[in-house]
């Protein structure tokens, strides 16, 4: 059977694959040596790959003492998050050492039984009772910033991605802390994340080589900037922990009252004791960090390829003048926005927000006969999974037909914007209906260009984004 994903048999393909491909990252012609590869990730994650790599199923490396395995075919990845979860549930050190002292034992990094009582925990917050919620927040959120952009005089430049973050921060800041916090409050946290991305190093060498020892010699100036920036995220929402178990009468629903509160079934019987303030704390800061910049660098990237592709943006804007004529789009009208579901699916391919998904082999295995030693990183490239020449036509062009209804759906442990398995997002259908009312009630309303003396490139640290923002020209339509 053939995983290829081709695209619809239709005329207009041919015109597609004609279309100019968008940016992507420059990549080594050759395996290199590993230590050139090594310090080439450390710039940036992605450009440490050869052109070969987007075409090979599997392959090993070792750097040191420390065993690598890249699964890089639908089998090898349900391997590991699916089928011998169990062993692979752990995630990677240098995720581990780069996120700790930020969430603590927050479910994004924990594993072993205390993330299956968290997951078990946190899960009810993302039933589908609850998106109705969830998604009137997203909209009244995006009016204001529809309002916002039409007070500006045409052409204005804004940096698009610094744009889009303050919209996802302001709608998860919302879902998660209430209406109450401030916008200093939420601006402070979100400053906060910014700064200790920015200095945390995600390839730590001590963990890449497996060579505790050399966690000692981290530059201490980085290793105090982090420190500082965590407290400071953890002071505000300290104090929004603080204010929400002060309150006592008509609380409003939040995530943080959940994990304060404790919660209850529909049957009001008690699901969720309430959690420690520590434990509180830890998946606040998760649910905002894993439900902010990822959808935000989604977004950003979705007006880049607008840009980009105008035939993309002109069936777009058809599609949302039709189903909406101009009203702001609501839960009720995501299932009848199929093209703009598709344009924010493609995206998701070309520029997965999580490009690199790792794990640590907690036993001796073997995958497609070859042996796996105990502590062995486990890499899932989405990167390069949704680029590999074997499973999709014109791998590098954007083309968002190939995810309209009536085309057979991409094999799931191929396209993995969320991850897969047992650890699978679990803000994605938060995350997808947040994506396409953004685009929908924003992108009806205006058209940006990216600013003509500007050279979009691609920024791979903990997420992808476009590096260094993406300025661009708005207009009304
Ligand atoms: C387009 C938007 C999003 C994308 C592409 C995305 C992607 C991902 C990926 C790839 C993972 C797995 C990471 C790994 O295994 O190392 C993940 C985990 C997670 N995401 Fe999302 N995410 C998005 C939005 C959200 C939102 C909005 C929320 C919450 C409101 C959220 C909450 C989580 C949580 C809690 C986990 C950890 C799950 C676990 O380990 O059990 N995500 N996300």
């Amino acid at each position: 059977m053939t995983l290829m994903h081709t695209l619809p048999d239709l005329p207009e393909k041919a015109q597609w694959i004609d279309e100019p491909e968008p940016v992507k990252v420059s990549t080594q012609r050759n395996w290199g040596h590993y230590i050139w590869m090594v310090l080439a990730g450390r710039t940036n994650l992605l450009s440490m790959w050869p052109d070969s790599a987007y075409q090979m199923k599997i392959f090993t490396a070792r750097l040191l003492r420390q065993h690598y395995f890249v699964c890089n075919s639908p089998d090898t990845v349900r391997q590991v998050f699916l089928d011998q979860h169990d062993n692979y549930d752990q995630k990677g050190p240098q995720m581990r050492s780069a996120l700790e002292p930020l969430l603590g034992d927050g479910l994004f990094v924990s594993d072993g039984d205390l993330w299956k009582e968290r997951r078990a925990y946190c899960s009810p917050a993302f039933e589908n009772e609850l998106l109705p919620y969830y998604a009137n927040i997203m909209t009244e959120c995006c009016k204001e910033v529809s309002e916002r952009w039409s007070s500006l005089p045409p052409s204005t430049e804004v940096d698009m991605l610094n744009e889009m973050a303050r919209l996802t921060a302001r709608i998860i800041g919302r879902t998660v802390f209430g209406d109450e916090t401030s916008d200093e409050e939420a601006a402070q946290v979100v400053q906060g994340f910014s700064e200790y991305q920015h200095n945390i190093e995600q390839l730590g060498l001590a963990d890449t080589f497996g060579l505790p020892f050399l966690r000692k010699f981290t530059n201490p100036i980085k290793r105090y900037r982090c420190e500082t920036s965590g407290k400071r995220v953890h002071e505000v929402i300290d104090t929004i922990i603080a204010r929400q178990e002060a309150q006592t009468s008509s609380k409003k629903f939040s995530l943080i009252s959940l994990f304060v509160d404790g919660h209850k079934g529909r049957d009001g019987t008690v699901q969720g004791c309430p959690l420690s303030r520590l434990a509180a704390r830890n998946e606040a800061i998760v649910m905002f960090m894993a439900g902010h910049e990822t959808t935000a660098n989604v977004l950003a990237w979705t007006w880049y390829l607008l840009d980009h592709n105008p035939r993309v943006a002109a069936k777009l804007h058809a599609e949302l003048d039709s189903v909406l004529g101009g009203r702001t789009p609501t839960l009720d009208d995501v299932p009848n926005l199929p093209y703009t579901r598709a344009v924010f699916e493609e995206t998701m391919r070309l520029y997965p927000p999580v490009p690199l998904l790792s794990r640590q082999a907690r036993a001796e295995d073997q995958i497609r006969r070859r042996p796996i030693e105990k502590n062995s990183i486990i890499l899932v490239i989405p990167w390069l999974l949704h680029r590999h020449v074997d499973f999709w036509e014109a791998p590098n062009h954007f083309i968002p037909e190939r995810f309209l209804p009536g085309n057979p759906r991409p094999d799931k442990f191929i396209y993995l914007p969320f991850s897969v398995g047992r650890r699978v997002c679990l803000g994605m259908r938060f995350g997808l209906t947040e994506g396409i009312l953004c685009i929908a009630t924003l992108a009806q309303a205006f058209q940006a260009r990216v600013k003509p003396s500007h050279e979009v490139k691609i920024e791979c640290r903990l997420t992808l984004r476009p590096k260094g923002g993406l300025p661009m020209q708005l207009t009304r339509r």
